[in-house]
């Protein structure tokens, strides 16, 4: 009976002390994010590429819709063509992948284009925190609501018109120069009422 009890508390004190490793790499993870501008120029292996989107997949989505689609581009010419329409994505050039994920309004709930852009930035945000909790670097560039640069994404890489290029995610090795921002801001919370 007391060896009974004491094997109880012995696992249950082990199951607390995992959750709370579990937690407190979640939040280093979520803390050390930060926009990768600086890259070595080394590759991301396929495996890796497919783990990132992955935890992509993950996310929530409204009415679990999950309109969206992901193109993954590592080949470097094919980066280069779309570096030469996106004037603000410093740093592809030494990108070793890039992942755009894409939003898809026919797929989500009610056809909204504001769930479709919802729910594909959720997957982004999956996509950022998993690069870094790998030891990667990732990096959203804007490509929605751009008309332009839209325009020259679907074109490089043949989507279709009816579906949202959201943003072209930056994924490689980081040199380590880019550093996370501190954007607590106590008074930017409400307790109770506005
Ligand atoms: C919707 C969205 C669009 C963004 N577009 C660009 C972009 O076009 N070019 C760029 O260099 N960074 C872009 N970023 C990255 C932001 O500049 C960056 O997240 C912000 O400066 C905060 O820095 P941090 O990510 O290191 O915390 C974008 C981020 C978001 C969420």
């Amino acid at each position: 009976m007391v060896i009974c009890l004491m094997a109880s508390l012995l696992l249950v004190g082990s199951v607390s002390a995992k959750d709370s490793e579990i937690e407190k790499d979640t939040f280093s993870v979520i803390h050390s994010r930060k926009s990768v501008k600086s890259f070595t120029g080394a590759s991301v292996s396929i495996e890796n590429l497919d783990k990132i989107i992955r935890a992509g997949m993950a996310a929530p989505t409204a009415v679990n819709k999950q309109p969206w689609s992901f193109v993954v581009v590592t080949e470097r010419k094919q980066l280069d063509a779309l570096a030469a329409g996106l004037s603000n994505a410093r740093g592809i050039n030494k990108a070793g992948a890039v992942i755009i994920v894409c939003a898809e309004p026919e797929k989500a709930n009610l056809h909204s284009k504001d769930f479709a852009i919802i729910d594909a930035s959720l997957a982004s945000e999956n996509i950022l925190l998993a690069t870094e909790a790998m030891g990667l670097g990732g990096h959203w560039i804007a490509s929605y609501p751009y008309e332009d640069k839209m325009k020259h994404v679907r074109t490089v890489l043949g989507i279709p018109t009816d579906v949202i290029p959201l943003n072209v995610i930056l994924v490689g090795v980081p040199t380590g120069e880019d550093k996370p921002k501190d954007k607590y801001q106590k008074d930017k919370i409400h307790w109770g009422k506005w």
